[in-house]
């Protein structure tokens, strides 16, 4: 029922804007179910298209929607010609800056700058990590980027090879999509594309796995965990000691573009201060996620094709996954598609993700399995990670399933949000802090209905935002677990 009534309000996917695709849910993330693959005969020699028009759009995911399957070599040349790594190694660096791009891992962190503290001051050549481990549960867009147009995110680690003198370009993917991706780089070799050799490995499937530390410290046959604080960071000593570039796949596909274009064709989307496109999951409580692109700047309720009429259908939407932040519906639908403008209202744009909470769904239950999750998969080496998200995943579901949950609860939610921010060796605890905070401003009157009254009606409907396996969630009315928040906020607040 509520899935035909969002279908009314919903308008259909903008053409030339939107470019929409349905992926599988159920863990299995990033397929394209509405499309029948067949192969593309090879061109006889590779053709040299002139520069695409800057306007042109959809980038990324250009050829994508076209009923042919993923984007295979030949099909690339054809879309974007052959990319010159000569010229990449002689002023890459000088064009990204001036392109304006920024990480789309989820720190949004400028890509010129990254570059240039890569081995500054060392003489050992580095290695370049594409980071396609995707931890985040409710992200598909990396993996559908690497399944269906893998060439762009190759062309961007070769470039990043090329200007910055690198020896290795590692590329870590979903395991299930190593074949395919070792597939299209044998196809490279045998036209001798690339600088260096690429070795293809599967990222280990975790959510803090994906930070970079831990990307490295997995390549190193060690625990894939963030490494401490205090150890030199990967842009000093990464993979077998060298300086080490990690960046997420889809950077490096915008990279793959710039090095062919340039910074003033990459600019022809997007605004001054946000350039370029970026791709997005979406959940929209159907159990489906789309994965979009769309150019930065633009207003949400274009992005995700929403009327006003939509908050009928929905309580909130949450900005930026599991470490972003909750906002209001009336925020979403008049926010700006941009890190910058995600943050000034509590979230952040993350990887990409935006997920709208139905009507019929408890938040304070989803919120509590998000963060019991999330508590899950803390590597276990920060004291106040694993003290301070334990004792806030308990007091969250003693919030959402106690029928006479303890009294002052709801501060002490907040309490341990400014208690574990900051306190770690990554910032794993900083995300959840920044989920549950943004929770308790947005269901502020279903934590206080909760907390006064004991679990609202909707406690026991299905649950919506996805997580890998299903978490162990008390039954209602549990309060097995009523003393230990409280415990271990002592002890979080003792160190
Ligand atoms: C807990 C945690 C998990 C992360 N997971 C991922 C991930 O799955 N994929 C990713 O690209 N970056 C992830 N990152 C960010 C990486 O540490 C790193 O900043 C990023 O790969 C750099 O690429 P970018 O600058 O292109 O975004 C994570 C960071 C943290 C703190
Ligand atoms: S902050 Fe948490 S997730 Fe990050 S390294 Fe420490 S224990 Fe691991």
């Amino acid at each position: 029922m509520i899935a035909t009534s969002i279908e009314s309000r919903r308008s259909a996917p903008l053409k030339g804007v939107g470019h929409v695709r349905r992926v599988d849910s159920g863990g299995d993330r990033g397929r394209v179910v509405d499309t029948a693959p067949r192969r593309r005969p090879a061109p006889t020699a590779p053709p040299r298209p002139g520069v695409p028009p800057a306007s042109r759009f959809p980038r990324l995911l250009a050829g994508v929607d076209e009923p042919t399957g993923p984007v295979d070599l030949p099909h690339h040349l054809e879309l974007w010609g052959p990319l010159d790594f000569h010229r990449a190694r002689a002023g890459l660096v000088d064009e990204l800056d001036a392109s304006g791009l920024a990480g789309h891992g989820g720190a949004w962190f400028p890509v010129a700058a990254k570059w240039r503290s890569v081995g500054a001051g060392s003489r050992r050549r580095p290695v370049v990590v594409a980071n396609g481990t995707e931890g985040e549960p409710a992200s598909a867009k990396d993996g559908f980027l690497l399944e269906w147009a893998p060439h762009l995110v190759i062309d961007g680690a070769s470039a990043a090879a090329a200007a910055l003198g690198a020896g290795r370009v590692i590329l870590c993917v979903p395991p299930r999509l190593v074949a395919g991706v070792s597939r299209e780089v044998v196809a490279r070799d045998g036209l001798r594309m690339d600088p260096v050799g690429i070795e293809v490995v599967p990222a280990v499937e975790a959510f803090v796995a994906g930070q970079e530390s831990a990307v490295v410290n997995a390549l190193e046959g060690r625990a894939p965990v963030p490494s401490f604080v205090r150890i030199k960071p990967v842009r000093e000593s990464g993979v077998g000691g060298r300086p080490t570039l990690v960046q997420n796949v889809e950077t490096l596909a915008h990279v793959g573009l710039v090095a062919r274009f340039g910074a003033g064709w990459f600019r022809g989307l997007g605004t001054a201060r946000d350039p370029g496109t970026t791709m997005l999951t979406l959940h929209d409580g159907r159990g489906v996620p789309q994965v979009f692109e769309m150019p930065l700047g633009v207003a949400m309720r274009q992005v995700l094709g929403l009327s006003s009429a939509a908050t009928a259908d929905y309580q909130a939407a949450l900005v930026g996954g599991y470490g972003g932040g909750w906002v209001s519906m009336a925020t979403l639908l008049d926010l700006e598609l941009s890190e910058g403008a995600a943050r000034r209202v509590g979230a952040g744009l993350g990887p990409g993700v935006v997920a709208l909470l139905p009507r019929d769904a408890c938040p304070v239950a989803e919120v509590a399995r998000v963060v019991r999750y999330m508590e899950g998969q803390s590597a276990g080496q920060c004291g106040p990670c694993v003290l301070g998200l334990a004792a806030l995943a308990h007091a969250l579901e003693s919030l959402a399933f106690d029928a006479r949950p303890p009294r002052g609860l709801l501060d002490r939610v907040g309490q341990l949000c400014d208690l574990v921010e900051g306190r770690g060796a990554c910032r794993h605890p900083d995300g959840v802090a920044r989920f549950a905070r943004s929770a308790l401003g947005v269901f502020g009157d279903d934590m206080a209905g909760h907390a006064q009254s004991g679990p609202c009606d909707r406690v026991g409907s299905r649950p919506v935002l996805p997580l890998p396996v299903p978490a162990v969630m008390p039954p209602p009315g549990h309060n097995g677990h009523r003393d230990r928040p409280g415990r271990a906020l002592r002890e979080v607040a003792r160190r």
